[in-house]
């Protein structure tokens, strides 16, 4: 069986629910793994742009190539750590939401512009960080995922913000932009122990939700919340911390529930074959998309 590359998208209108740190962390914990990774940033702010390390640059991100100037393969940026690469944000990334409005195939533009990576089939993943809204970029973005990971912080009104993704998830199924979109899973985020609040809010969400919510439960630990002003995942910064665990527990979960060519390789195993680095990545994905 032909196993291509996943597509997903960490989304969730909440702000402040881990998303960024989810993309960031579970791409560097894949990458260790051996599977090759793509993380594309497609909030303005590009917190998942520094947080691998990397400073925006203009005109280098997604936004040349919604707007027809530049090839997506030349926005690939190689990270400081192997099997891992970026596309950063900008600012600019913001203006996309006029530039798509006027657009009939608005809803088509991120899919379109993903297929030539999909055609190369070099990465294993592609993460795609979602901003905290549901502007155009959003739903379009939306509308390229083979899936949705939603993060969700174990508070109140989490719920809420869920049952907004899922009304989302199927208008576009059912308007034919996405027809196969299906919900990945939901994390939850921020986990906290010893407050019964947590406790209760993870098992309202586990019984809605069932199989759906990921068995692995990223706490709130504060390692996590100062890697990112070092321009590091957690899972480099401090690999020992309880964050940094989690996110590799959560990457082995994430890897089998979503199996790609590296798995298929070494079936029921960690893949043993070298994987090639990021710029040779880049370089293939180059030629194959030019
Ligand atoms: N497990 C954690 N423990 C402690 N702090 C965390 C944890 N996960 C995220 N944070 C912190 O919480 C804040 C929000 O996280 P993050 O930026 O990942 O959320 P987001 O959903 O991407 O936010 P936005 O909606 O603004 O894009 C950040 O300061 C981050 O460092
Ligand atoms: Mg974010």
């Amino acid at each position: 069986m032909q196993i291509n590359t996943r597509v997903i998208a960490i989304a969730n209108q909440k702000g402040g629910v881990g998303k960024t740190t989810t993309v960031v962390n579970l791409a560097a914990a894949l990458s260790k793994m051996r599977r090759t990774v793509l993380v594309i940033d497609l909030d303005p702010q590009a917190n998942a742009t520094t947080g691998l390390g990397l400073q925006p640059q203009e005109g280098v991100s997604l936004y040349p190539c919604l707007i027809g100037t530049q090839q997506i393969a030349d926005m690939i940026q190689p990270t400081p750590y192997e099997n891992l690469n970026v596309i950063p944000s900008e600012v600019n990334l913001s203006g996309s939401e006029i530039d798509l409005a006027q657009r009939p195939d608005r809803l088509q533009v991120v899919r379109n512009v993903l297929q030539a990576i999909r055609d190369a089939n070099v990465f294993d993943y592609i993460l795609l960080d979602c901003p905290p809204s549901l502007g155009i970029l959003m739903t379009s973005t939306l509308a390229a995922a083979d899936g949705i990971l939603v993060p969700m912080q174990a508070e109140y009104y989490a719920l809420e913000g869920l049952g907004v993704m899922q009304n989302l998830i199927e208008r576009l199924k059912a308007n034919g932009a996405n027809p196969a979109l299906e919900l990945n899973g939901i994390l939850m985020t921020m986990f906290d122990a010893r407050t019964r609040l947590s406790a209760d809010v993870v098992e309202e969400v586990r019984t809605h939700f069932g199989e759906k919510v990921f068995e692995t439960m990223i706490p709130r630990n504060v390692r996590t919340s100062e890697a990112p002003s070092f321009g590091q995942p957690v899972v480099f910064y401090d690999p020992s911390c309880r964050g940094a665990e989690a996110y590799r527990a959560f990457a082995k979960e994430f890897a089998r529930r979503n199996p790609t060519r590296a798995t298929a390789a070494v079936p029921n195993a960690e893949p043993t074959a070298p994987a090639p680095e990021a710029e040779a990545v880049q370089e293939v994905a180059n030629d194959q998309i030019a």
